[in-house]
């Protein structure tokens, strides 16, 4: 193999993930302090890809630039989405044909899963079928959020019903997001124009008989949503426990698994986790706990607040004796002020200042 490359869809807009999403893309969110694009070059570059094509749309290719994940050795490269048309799931793979070339088969996957796969393993698949197209499957309990696989005993994929109802799932095999794709799939995808490869390329594929499916068995998991990016951030945390370093409580409490970076400034008699991700200069008061909860770099949190499955956006000045329901986002640079509650589900808007309780989830934008 000359030159194996993959491409990562980055360029869609996370609405589901707002307000957080409105100044990072979802490929940049931290899975335990790391950006998950970094978790996925790593990953990428363990298994012998050697260029990575960042499929973006302009803003996101200025959020990459600026933060600069760690390449793990990879060379990477732009193709960005015109300003007014982003185009979808298939179109970037048709703008980026020239700097992908015809010479090899090829990866794409999206840039908002993260996913312990072997790459290796997809791609010998692929080569063994003569497929022009193997999806990635990966079994989960409910598939009816997603599309789903009706396979043949020899893996080809006959079609995908999309968000069935459990009566009419074929199968619990989901599309997990990463294909490997032949060149001749190029001919499949109109230029220049929105395609949906979920939507408009594989039916064609599969009707062809050239789209094979290949089950994946390692972790898996999507996070298009701000309980999914939460409970991600738990199980890469618990994973990976025993290669931190904790920092070391002093006056504190520290109730494991958490993540802390080093230059973390924490109160007396503050109880930090279990759970607990906290990104670099962060301040926390005395007294307060904090468990469940993702809280973003740079945030300031006062005495006596307690934090519990929340997600605190970069910049967030909390008041002292705040009380922060599970479920929460609070949007970068919010400020909250002292002696408040925002009971469950709450939603600040980035720079917002709340200066009463919020006791009803919605409308705080
Ligand atoms: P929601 O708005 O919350 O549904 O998220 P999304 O549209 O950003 O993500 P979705 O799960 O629908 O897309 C799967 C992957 O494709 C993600 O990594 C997106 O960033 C990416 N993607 C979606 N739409 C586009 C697009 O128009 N252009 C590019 N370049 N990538 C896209």
């Amino acid at each position: 193999m000359t030159c194996l490359k993959a491409l990562i869809l980055a360029g869609g807009f996370a609405t589901r993930l707002r307000p957080l999403s409105c100044s990072r893309p979802k490929t940049l969110f931290p899975i335990v302090n790391k950006p998950l694009l970094e978790w996925i070059f790593q990953r990428l570059a363990n298994d012998g890809v050697t260029e990575a094509i960042m499929a973006t749309n302009a803003l996101t290719q200025f959020y990459i630039k600026q933060q600069a994940p760690s390449k793990h050795g990879l060379k990477i490269k732009f193709s960005v989405d015109p300003a007014k048309t982003p185009l979808g799931t298939g179109g970037p793979i048709k703008k980026a044909e020239k700097l992908i070339g015809h010479d090899e088969p090829f990866i794409v996957l999206n840039g908002d899963i993260f996913a312990d796969l072997s790459y290796r393993e997809l791609i010998s698949a692929h080569n063994k079928t003569g497929a022009l197209a193997t999806i990635a499957l990966c079994k989960v309990e409910d598939p009816c959020r997603y599309g789903v696989a009706e396979l043949s005993e020899d893996n080809h994929i006959k079609r995908f019903i999309e968000k069935p109802t459990i009566d009419k799932a074929p199968s619990n095999l989901i599309n997990a997001g990463v294909y490997v794709l032949s060149p001749k799939v190029f001919d499949y995808i109109p230029a220049k124009k929105p395609v949906s490869i979920e939507r408009e390329v594989f039916p064609r594929l599969a009707e062809e008989g050239k789209l094979f499916g290949h089950r994946i068995n390692g972790l898996w998991i999507d996070i298009g949503k701000p309980g999914e990016f939460l409970q991600t951030n738990k199980i890469i945390l618990d994973a990976e426990a025993k290669n931190l370093k904790l920092k070391r409580a002093k006056n504190f409490e520290l109730k494991t698994p958490v993540a802390i970076e080093k230059d973390a400034m924490i109160g007396e008699n503050s109880v930090i986790g279990p759970y607990a991700i906290l990104g670099k200069n962060i301040t926390v008061g005395k007294n307060s706990q904090i468990s469940n909860s993702v809280i973003f770099p740079y945030v300031e949190i006062g005495e006596a607040c307690q934090i519990e499955g929340a997600l605190i956006g970069e910049g967030a000045k909390i008041g002292k004796h705040v009380k922060i329901g599970s479920g929460c986002i609070i949007g970068d640079l919010a400020k909250i002020k002292d002696n408040l509650t925002l009971s469950e589900g709450v939603t600040v808007c980035p720079a917002k200042e709340v200066t009463e309780n919020i006791l009803n989830p919605k409308g705080n934008c």
